[in-house]
């Protein structure tokens, strides 16, 4: 399984926004739906083999995880009010600690990036890291952030973790999530493509 979890540190955690102005009444809602995008979608096809993790940090509730699976996501489409739709009514519903679904395919549950560090081998996308094509194994997961630079406290909760770059330019997440899925679907056997 592929993994990519995005901070967003203004993205809101109620349901309370329009679909219509996802950049400004969100939270920048709009980065996270693109990077969903760039996570879970071929040319008429989806990815299967990724999750996609949003760590929701805006008023009135942080944190908040919304899981996109790409094996088992339903009803999402390749457009930004699509993935911002779904994320709205994950948001509509009771969170608890642990993930409940939504709709097909897409869970929430409370909690941040500390437990999602506890759970996988996590690498930070980052453009002063190790080149990503000079690197034999790939980690299983991959940590980016919004608009925003980490906060002093999440660079606490990073500060040991493997840093890569896909370039020497500062790219928007949701490329840098395309170019990262590229350079694995390069790496993997006919077989598995
Ligand atoms: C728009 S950037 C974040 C904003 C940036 N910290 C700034 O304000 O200058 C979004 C995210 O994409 C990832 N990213 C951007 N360029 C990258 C690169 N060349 N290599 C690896 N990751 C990159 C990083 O994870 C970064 O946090």
């Amino acid at each position: 399984m592929k993994r990519f979890i995005v901070i967003g540190h203004k993205a809101l955690t109620s349901g309370d926004f329009s679909l219509n102005d996802m950049p400004g009444s969100a939270g920048r809602m709009d980065v996270l739906c693109r990077c969903v995008n760039s996570s879970l979608f071929l040319s008429h096809d989806l990815r299967r083999d990724v999750e996609c993790y949003l760590v929701l940090l805006g008023e009135p509730n942080p944190p908040k995880t919304i899981l996109f699976s790409g094996e088992r996501v339903r009803y999402l489409n390749p457009d930004e009010r699509s993935a911002g739709s779904l994320i709205k009514k994950a948001l509509g519903i009771t969170c608890s600690d642990e993930f409940t679904e939504s709709t097909k395919g897409v869970y929430i549950r409370r909690g941040g990036l500390e437990r999602l560090l506890s759970e996988f081998q996590v690498a930070l996308l980052d453009e002063h890291g190790v080149d990503i094509r000079t690197t034999d194994e790939l980690p299983e997961a991959y940590l980016l952030s919004d608009h925003m630079n980490f906060s002093e406290g999440e660079e606490d909760l990073i500060r040991d973790v493997q840093k890569v770059s896909v370039g020497p330019k500062i790219l928007h997440a949701d490329h840098t999530i395309t170019i990262m899925l590229n350079e694995m679907d390069r790496r993997e056997k006919p077989s598995e493509l």
